[in-house]
Protein backbone atom coordinates (compact mmCIF):
# COMPACT_ATOMS: atom_id res chain seq x y z
CA UNK A 1 0.00 0.00 0.00
CA UNK A 2 2.42 2.35 1.08
CA UNK A 3 5.00 1.31 -2.25
CA UNK A 4 1.26 2.23 -4.54
CA UNK A 5 1.49 5.34 -2.54
CA UNK A 6 4.72 6.61 -3.01
CA UNK A 7 4.52 5.08 -6.85
CA UNK A 8 1.35 7.73 -7.26
CA UNK A 9 3.60 10.69 -6.03
CA UNK A 10 6.16 9.75 -8.59
CA UNK A 11 3.90 9.48 -11.27
CA UNK A 12 3.17 12.79 -10.21
CA UNK A 13 6.28 14.27 -11.69
CA UNK A 14 5.71 12.78 -15.24
CA UNK A 15 4.46 16.29 -16.95
CA UNK A 16 3.17 14.39 -20.22
CA UNK A 17 1.89 11.29 -18.39
CA UNK A 18 -0.14 13.19 -16.01
CA UNK A 19 -1.60 15.45 -19.02
CA UNK A 20 -2.72 12.38 -20.86
CA UNK A 21 -4.17 10.28 -18.31
CA UNK A 22 -6.49 8.55 -21.34
CA UNK A 23 -2.74 7.22 -22.35
CA UNK A 24 -0.77 4.24 -21.01
CA UNK A 25 2.70 4.91 -22.48
CA UNK A 26 4.20 1.28 -22.59
CA UNK A 27 7.22 1.63 -24.51
CA UNK A 28 9.89 2.71 -21.78
CA UNK A 29 12.21 0.21 -23.47
CA UNK A 30 12.61 2.38 -26.30
CA UNK A 31 12.66 5.77 -23.85
CA UNK A 32 11.88 6.96 -20.55
CA UNK A 33 9.46 9.81 -20.47
CA UNK A 34 10.99 12.79 -17.89
CA UNK A 35 10.19 13.61 -14.73
CA UNK A 36 10.25 17.28 -14.30
CA UNK A 37 12.93 17.59 -12.57
CA UNK A 38 14.93 17.05 -15.22
CA UNK A 39 13.23 19.59 -17.36
CA UNK A 40 13.67 22.35 -14.75
CA UNK A 41 17.11 21.13 -14.65
CA UNK A 42 17.41 21.97 -18.47
CA UNK A 43 15.18 25.06 -18.61
CA UNK A 44 17.11 26.75 -15.50
CA UNK A 45 21.08 25.65 -17.36
CA UNK A 46 19.73 27.18 -20.81
CA UNK A 47 18.68 30.16 -18.98
CA UNK A 48 21.27 31.07 -16.72
CA UNK A 49 24.81 29.51 -17.84
CA UNK A 50 24.54 28.30 -21.68
CA UNK A 51 27.67 28.28 -23.26
CA UNK A 52 30.16 25.79 -24.37
CA UNK A 53 32.34 23.33 -22.11
CA UNK A 54 36.31 23.88 -21.39
CA UNK A 55 36.47 27.06 -23.86
CA UNK A 56 36.14 30.33 -22.27
CA UNK A 57 37.23 32.54 -19.55
CA UNK A 58 33.76 33.47 -18.08
CA UNK A 59 31.47 32.48 -15.57
CA UNK A 60 28.77 30.25 -17.52
CA UNK A 61 31.83 28.73 -19.51
CA UNK A 62 33.23 27.92 -16.03
CA UNK A 63 29.86 26.32 -14.63
CA UNK A 64 29.61 24.36 -17.80
CA UNK A 65 32.73 22.82 -17.24
CA UNK A 66 32.38 22.52 -14.37
CA UNK A 67 28.59 20.26 -14.94
CA UNK A 68 30.33 18.29 -17.79
CA UNK A 69 33.14 17.48 -15.20
CA UNK A 70 30.66 16.74 -12.61
CA UNK A 71 28.61 14.85 -14.01
CA UNK A 72 31.78 12.26 -14.88
CA UNK A 73 31.54 12.11 -10.82
CA UNK A 74 28.45 11.54 -10.64
CA UNK A 75 27.74 8.77 -13.16
CA UNK A 76 31.03 6.87 -11.22
CA UNK A 77 28.74 7.62 -7.50
CA UNK A 78 25.79 6.24 -9.49
CA UNK A 79 26.86 2.90 -10.54
CA UNK A 80 28.97 2.84 -7.11
CA UNK A 81 32.38 2.70 -8.38
CA UNK A 82 34.74 1.57 -6.27
CA UNK A 83 37.90 2.76 -7.68
CA UNK A 84 36.67 6.52 -8.93
CA UNK A 85 40.18 7.66 -9.15
CA UNK A 86 40.93 4.74 -11.79
CA UNK A 87 37.90 4.65 -14.18
CA UNK A 88 37.11 6.98 -17.02
CA UNK A 89 33.47 8.11 -17.79
CA UNK A 90 32.73 9.24 -21.62
CA UNK A 91 29.96 11.06 -22.66
CA UNK A 92 27.67 9.18 -25.70
CA UNK A 93 24.33 9.70 -27.69
CA UNK A 94 23.73 6.58 -26.47
CA UNK A 95 24.25 2.94 -25.70
CA UNK A 96 25.23 2.21 -29.88
CA UNK A 97 27.39 5.28 -29.85
CA UNK A 98 28.89 3.62 -26.42
CA UNK A 99 29.32 0.34 -27.50
CA UNK A 100 31.17 0.93 -31.13
CA UNK A 101 33.86 3.54 -28.87
CA UNK A 102 34.63 0.45 -27.00
CA UNK A 103 34.54 -1.33 -30.12
CA UNK A 104 36.97 0.93 -32.42
CA UNK A 105 38.95 2.98 -30.00
CA UNK A 106 39.72 0.41 -27.05
CA UNK A 107 39.15 -3.66 -28.36
CA UNK A 108 40.68 -2.76 -32.14
CA UNK A 109 44.02 -1.67 -30.97
CA UNK A 110 43.85 -4.17 -27.72
CA UNK A 111 43.26 -7.43 -30.05
CA UNK A 112 46.46 -9.54 -31.48
CA UNK A 113 45.93 -11.72 -34.61
CA UNK A 114 44.03 -15.31 -33.35
CA UNK A 115 42.32 -13.39 -30.65
CA UNK A 116 38.97 -14.65 -29.43
CA UNK A 117 36.10 -12.76 -28.69
CA UNK A 118 32.71 -13.61 -27.02
CA UNK A 119 29.90 -11.36 -28.43
CA UNK A 120 26.03 -11.98 -28.04
CA UNK A 121 24.46 -13.37 -31.00
CA UNK A 122 20.48 -12.88 -30.06
CA UNK A 123 20.49 -9.57 -28.06
CA UNK A 124 20.27 -5.87 -29.61
CA UNK A 125 22.24 -5.44 -32.80
CA UNK A 126 23.95 -2.32 -31.27
CA UNK A 127 25.49 -4.69 -29.25
CA UNK A 128 26.53 -7.01 -32.37
CA UNK A 129 27.25 -4.97 -35.27
CA UNK A 130 30.23 -3.08 -33.57
CA UNK A 131 32.37 -6.24 -32.41
CA UNK A 132 31.32 -7.84 -35.85
CA UNK A 133 32.79 -4.13 -37.52
CA UNK A 134 36.17 -4.13 -35.48
CA UNK A 135 36.95 -7.84 -36.41
CA UNK A 136 36.31 -6.05 -39.92
CA UNK A 137 39.02 -3.19 -39.45
CA UNK A 138 41.64 -5.68 -37.93
CA UNK A 139 40.93 -8.21 -40.82
CA UNK A 140 41.72 -5.48 -42.94
CA UNK A 141 45.23 -4.98 -41.62
CA UNK A 142 45.90 -8.69 -41.67
CA UNK A 143 44.95 -9.51 -38.41
CA UNK A 144 42.30 -12.30 -37.80
CA UNK A 145 39.77 -12.32 -34.99
CA UNK A 146 37.60 -14.97 -33.91
CA UNK A 147 33.38 -13.66 -32.97
CA UNK A 148 31.80 -16.49 -30.50
CA UNK A 149 28.58 -16.63 -30.12
CA UNK A 150 27.57 -15.89 -26.72
CA UNK A 151 25.09 -19.41 -25.91
CA UNK A 152 21.75 -18.10 -25.54
CA UNK A 153 19.36 -20.77 -23.74
CA UNK A 154 15.76 -19.68 -24.61
CA UNK A 155 14.63 -21.61 -21.60
CA UNK A 156 15.81 -19.56 -18.81
CA UNK A 157 16.41 -16.52 -20.96
CA UNK A 158 19.83 -16.28 -20.03
CA UNK A 159 23.32 -17.09 -21.15
CA UNK A 160 24.15 -20.99 -21.11
CA UNK A 161 27.20 -20.40 -18.90
CA UNK A 162 27.86 -24.26 -18.64
CA UNK A 163 28.13 -24.04 -22.71
CA UNK A 164 30.14 -20.50 -22.12
CA UNK A 165 32.68 -21.87 -19.93
CA UNK A 166 33.92 -24.40 -22.60
CA UNK A 167 33.56 -21.80 -25.26
CA UNK A 168 36.87 -19.95 -23.38
CA UNK A 169 40.13 -20.84 -23.83
CA UNK A 170 43.55 -19.43 -23.98
CA UNK A 171 43.08 -16.73 -26.31
CA UNK A 172 39.39 -15.22 -25.11
CA UNK A 173 40.72 -11.65 -24.76
CA UNK A 174 36.95 -10.10 -24.21
CA UNK A 175 33.25 -10.84 -24.07
CA UNK A 176 30.50 -8.36 -24.68
CA UNK A 177 27.64 -8.71 -22.72
CA UNK A 178 24.08 -7.51 -22.06
CA UNK A 179 22.35 -6.97 -18.40
CA UNK A 180 18.52 -6.94 -18.76
CA UNK A 181 17.41 -8.23 -22.54
CA UNK A 182 15.58 -6.09 -24.17
CA UNK A 183 12.80 -8.58 -25.86
CA UNK A 184 12.42 -10.82 -22.95
CA UNK A 185 13.33 -8.72 -19.83
CA UNK A 186 15.58 -11.58 -17.99
CA UNK A 187 18.73 -10.39 -16.30
CA UNK A 188 21.77 -12.34 -18.09
CA UNK A 189 23.39 -12.91 -14.70
CA UNK A 190 27.07 -11.41 -14.76
CA UNK A 191 28.57 -13.24 -12.02
CA UNK A 192 28.04 -16.18 -14.20
CA UNK A 193 29.66 -14.86 -16.61
CA UNK A 194 32.61 -13.93 -14.83
CA UNK A 195 32.78 -17.00 -13.29
CA UNK A 196 32.70 -18.41 -16.81
CA UNK A 197 35.41 -16.54 -18.01
CA UNK A 198 37.92 -16.44 -15.57
CA UNK A 199 39.32 -13.07 -13.74
CA UNK A 200 41.14 -11.68 -16.63
CA UNK A 201 39.08 -11.40 -19.68
CA UNK A 202 37.48 -7.69 -19.65
CA UNK A 203 33.70 -7.88 -19.91
CA UNK A 204 31.89 -5.03 -21.60
CA UNK A 205 28.43 -4.96 -20.46
CA UNK A 206 25.18 -3.26 -22.68
CA UNK A 207 23.34 -1.96 -19.67
CA UNK A 208 20.48 -0.11 -21.96
CA UNK A 209 18.03 -1.60 -20.28
CA UNK A 210 19.30 -2.23 -16.37
CA UNK A 211 20.75 1.29 -15.72
CA UNK A 212 17.47 3.20 -14.02
CA UNK A 213 15.51 -0.06 -13.69
CA UNK A 214 17.26 -1.61 -11.48
CA UNK A 215 20.35 -1.31 -8.99
CA UNK A 216 23.19 -1.00 -10.85
CA UNK A 217 26.15 -1.01 -8.53
CA UNK A 218 29.71 -1.99 -9.15
CA UNK A 219 31.07 -1.79 -5.58
CA UNK A 220 28.98 -5.69 -5.62
CA UNK A 221 31.55 -8.53 -6.26
CA UNK A 222 29.00 -9.58 -8.68
CA UNK A 223 29.09 -7.39 -11.42
CA UNK A 224 33.16 -7.52 -11.85
CA UNK A 225 32.66 -5.94 -15.50
CA UNK A 226 34.95 -3.59 -17.23
CA UNK A 227 32.37 -1.34 -19.11
CA UNK A 228 29.00 -0.37 -18.49
CA UNK A 229 27.56 1.66 -21.55
CA UNK A 230 24.07 2.94 -21.49
CA UNK A 231 21.76 5.17 -22.82
CA UNK A 232 20.94 8.37 -20.82
CA UNK A 233 17.44 8.75 -22.52
CA UNK A 234 16.27 5.14 -21.76
CA UNK A 235 17.11 6.42 -17.95
CA UNK A 236 14.78 9.38 -17.56
CA UNK A 237 17.50 11.89 -19.52
CA UNK A 238 16.75 13.68 -22.53
CA UNK A 239 17.40 11.94 -26.18
CA UNK A 240 21.08 12.22 -27.30
CA UNK A 241 22.68 11.57 -23.88
CA UNK A 242 24.27 8.91 -22.32
CA UNK A 243 28.05 7.41 -21.24
CA UNK A 244 30.32 4.55 -21.10
CA UNK A 245 32.09 3.82 -18.04
CA UNK A 246 35.23 2.21 -17.93
CA UNK A 247 37.19 0.52 -15.27
CA UNK A 248 40.69 0.91 -16.52
CA UNK A 249 42.36 -2.16 -14.91
CA UNK A 250 42.24 -4.97 -17.32
CA UNK A 251 44.13 -3.73 -20.50
CA UNK A 252 44.77 -0.03 -21.23
CA UNK A 253 42.52 3.12 -20.53
CA UNK A 254 39.67 4.00 -22.64
CA UNK A 255 40.81 7.32 -24.78
CA UNK A 256 37.97 7.76 -27.53
CA UNK A 257 40.35 8.52 -30.65
CA UNK A 258 40.19 12.08 -32.17
CA UNK A 259 38.78 15.03 -31.52
CA UNK A 260 35.60 15.14 -29.38
CA UNK A 261 34.25 18.33 -30.30
CA UNK A 262 31.82 20.19 -28.56
CA UNK A 263 30.04 17.90 -26.06
CA UNK A 264 26.39 17.54 -25.81
CA UNK A 265 25.99 19.67 -22.51
CA UNK A 266 22.42 19.99 -22.60
CA UNK A 267 22.22 16.13 -22.53
CA UNK A 268 24.66 15.95 -19.87
CA UNK A 269 23.14 18.38 -17.70
CA UNK A 270 20.03 16.76 -18.55
CA UNK A 271 21.62 13.12 -17.51
CA UNK A 272 23.04 14.11 -14.23
CA UNK A 273 19.52 15.73 -12.86
CA UNK A 274 18.38 12.02 -14.13
CA UNK A 275 20.55 10.02 -11.84
CA UNK A 276 19.82 12.08 -9.44
CA UNK A 277 15.97 11.70 -9.46
CA UNK A 278 16.35 8.16 -10.07
CA UNK A 279 19.04 8.16 -6.48
CA UNK A 280 16.00 10.01 -5.07
CA UNK A 281 13.33 7.43 -6.03
CA UNK A 282 15.52 4.24 -5.82
CA UNK A 283 16.29 1.96 -8.12
CA UNK A 284 15.32 -1.05 -6.02
CA UNK A 285 12.15 0.61 -5.34
CA UNK A 286 11.78 0.63 -9.14
CA UNK A 287 12.88 -2.65 -10.26
CA UNK A 288 10.30 -3.96 -7.17
CA UNK A 289 7.40 -1.58 -8.31
CA UNK A 290 7.89 -2.94 -12.14
CA UNK A 291 8.39 -6.52 -11.33
CA UNK A 292 4.93 -6.69 -10.13
CA UNK A 293 3.54 -5.08 -12.82
CA UNK A 294 4.87 -7.40 -15.37
CA UNK A 295 3.80 -10.56 -12.96
CA UNK A 296 0.46 -9.44 -13.05
CA UNK A 297 0.70 -8.89 -16.64
CA UNK A 298 2.19 -12.49 -17.26
CA UNK A 299 -0.16 -14.35 -14.53
CA UNK A 300 -2.82 -13.26 -16.67
CA UNK A 301 -1.85 -13.62 -20.51
CA UNK A 302 -0.41 -16.98 -20.06
CA UNK A 303 -4.06 -17.91 -19.41
CA UNK A 304 -5.51 -16.19 -22.93
CA UNK A 305 -5.32 -18.73 -25.38
CA UNK A 306 -4.46 -17.14 -28.42
CA UNK A 307 -1.32 -15.25 -27.03
CA UNK A 308 2.27 -16.40 -27.23
CA UNK A 309 4.77 -14.67 -24.37
CA UNK A 310 8.37 -14.89 -26.20
CA UNK A 311 11.44 -16.22 -24.35
CA UNK A 312 11.74 -17.68 -20.47
CA UNK A 313 8.98 -19.81 -19.82
CA UNK A 314 10.67 -20.33 -16.47
CA UNK A 315 10.17 -16.95 -15.36
CA UNK A 316 6.64 -17.62 -15.97
CA UNK A 317 6.60 -20.34 -13.29
CA UNK A 318 5.18 -19.72 -9.85
CA UNK A 319 6.87 -16.31 -9.44
CA UNK A 320 7.59 -16.55 -5.27
CA UNK A 321 9.95 -19.10 -5.57
CA UNK A 322 11.75 -17.15 -8.44
CA UNK A 323 14.73 -15.56 -7.69
CA UNK A 324 14.78 -12.03 -8.39
CA UNK A 325 17.58 -12.51 -11.26
CA UNK A 326 15.13 -14.72 -12.94
CA UNK A 327 12.12 -12.39 -13.29
CA UNK A 328 11.37 -10.06 -16.15
CA UNK A 329 12.40 -6.59 -15.80
CA UNK A 330 9.60 -4.68 -16.61
CA UNK A 331 9.54 -6.13 -20.75
CA UNK A 332 7.18 -8.41 -21.66
CA UNK A 333 6.82 -9.78 -25.48
CA UNK A 334 4.02 -11.67 -26.77
CA UNK A 335 2.17 -12.59 -30.13
CA UNK A 336 -1.43 -13.30 -30.83
CA UNK A 337 -1.84 -16.13 -32.75
CA UNK A 338 -4.33 -14.68 -35.47
CA UNK A 339 -3.62 -10.90 -35.68
CA UNK A 340 -0.25 -9.12 -37.23
CA UNK A 341 1.83 -7.42 -34.94
CA UNK A 342 0.87 -3.82 -36.29
CA UNK A 343 -2.62 -4.23 -36.25
CA UNK A 344 -2.28 -5.39 -32.63
CA UNK A 345 -0.75 -2.54 -31.91
CA UNK A 346 -2.78 -0.23 -33.87
CA UNK A 347 -5.84 -1.78 -31.48
CA UNK A 348 -3.94 -0.88 -29.04
CA UNK A 349 -3.50 2.69 -29.75
CA UNK A 350 -6.95 2.72 -30.46
CA UNK A 351 -7.47 2.45 -26.46
CA UNK A 352 -5.09 4.83 -25.57
CA UNK A 353 -2.34 1.83 -24.87
CA UNK A 354 1.16 2.62 -26.31
CA UNK A 355 3.56 -0.55 -27.06
CA UNK A 356 5.97 -1.27 -29.73
CA UNK A 357 5.24 -3.39 -32.20
CA UNK A 358 7.83 -5.42 -33.95
CA UNK A 359 10.79 -4.37 -35.81
CA UNK A 360 12.73 -4.78 -31.95
CA UNK A 361 16.36 -4.64 -33.75
CA UNK A 362 17.29 -7.99 -32.17
CA UNK A 363 19.94 -9.63 -33.95
CA UNK A 364 19.71 -12.53 -36.24
CA UNK A 365 15.63 -11.91 -36.30
CA UNK A 366 13.65 -10.91 -39.28
CA UNK A 367 12.00 -7.70 -39.22
CA UNK A 368 8.89 -9.10 -38.64
CA UNK A 369 8.11 -11.84 -36.19
CA UNK A 370 4.43 -10.96 -35.25
CA UNK A 371 5.19 -9.69 -31.51
CA UNK A 372 4.36 -6.48 -29.93
CA UNK A 373 6.40 -5.45 -26.67
CA UNK A 374 5.05 -3.62 -23.34
CA UNK A 375 8.01 -2.16 -21.62
CA UNK A 376 7.44 -0.28 -18.37
CA UNK A 377 8.46 1.69 -16.12
CA UNK A 378 8.04 3.55 -12.00
CA UNK A 379 5.39 5.54 -13.93
CA UNK A 380 2.83 2.93 -15.07
CA UNK A 381 0.03 1.54 -12.94
CA UNK A 382 -2.08 -1.18 -12.26
CA UNK A 383 -4.99 0.65 -13.45
CA UNK A 384 -2.93 0.28 -17.24
CA UNK A 385 -2.33 -3.00 -16.54
CA UNK A 386 -5.73 -4.13 -16.17
CA UNK A 387 -6.70 -1.83 -19.04
CA UNK A 388 -4.17 -3.40 -21.13
CA UNK A 389 -5.21 -7.03 -20.44
CA UNK A 390 -8.80 -6.35 -20.71
CA UNK A 391 -8.37 -5.13 -24.41
CA UNK A 392 -6.17 -8.45 -24.76
CA UNK A 393 -8.93 -10.15 -23.62
CA UNK A 394 -11.35 -8.96 -25.49
CA UNK A 395 -9.75 -9.96 -28.97
CA UNK A 396 -8.98 -13.73 -26.90
C1 LIG B 1 19.79 -3.72 -24.95
C2 LIG B 1 19.93 -2.52 -25.83
N1 LIG B 1 21.14 -2.19 -26.29
C3 LIG B 1 21.32 -1.10 -27.06
C4 LIG B 1 20.27 -0.29 -27.44
C5 LIG B 1 20.51 0.92 -28.29
O1 LIG B 1 20.32 2.08 -27.53
P1 LIG B 1 20.37 3.52 -28.21
O2 LIG B 1 19.34 3.51 -29.30
O3 LIG B 1 20.03 4.45 -27.11
O4 LIG B 1 21.74 3.72 -28.74
C6 LIG B 1 18.99 -0.61 -27.00
C7 LIG B 1 17.84 0.20 -27.41
O5 LIG B 1 16.71 -0.21 -27.38
C8 LIG B 1 18.82 -1.75 -26.17
O6 LIG B 1 17.60 -2.10 -25.73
Amino acid sequence: MSAAFRQRELREQFPIVTAHPESAYLDSAATSQKPRAVLEAVQTYLTTSNANAGRGAYPWANRTTELVEGTRDRVKEFLGDPGPDHSTVHFTSGTTEGLRTVARDWLVPYLNDGDEILVPFADHRANLDPWVEAQRLLAARGIRVHLRGLPYQAVSGDYDHRALGDLVGPRTRFVAATHVHHVYGGDMNVHRIRAAVGPDVPICLDAAQSVGHLSVDLADPGLDVDFVVFSGHKAMALPGSGAVWARNARGPALRPAGWQGTPNTVGIVSLRAALDWLDMAGPDRIADWTAGLTTRLTDRLRHLAPYEILGCPTSLAADSVLPATQRRHGIVTFRHQDIPSDDLGFILYSHGLMVRADSLCQAGAGEKDGSVRVSLHVYNTVEEIDRLLTVLASLA
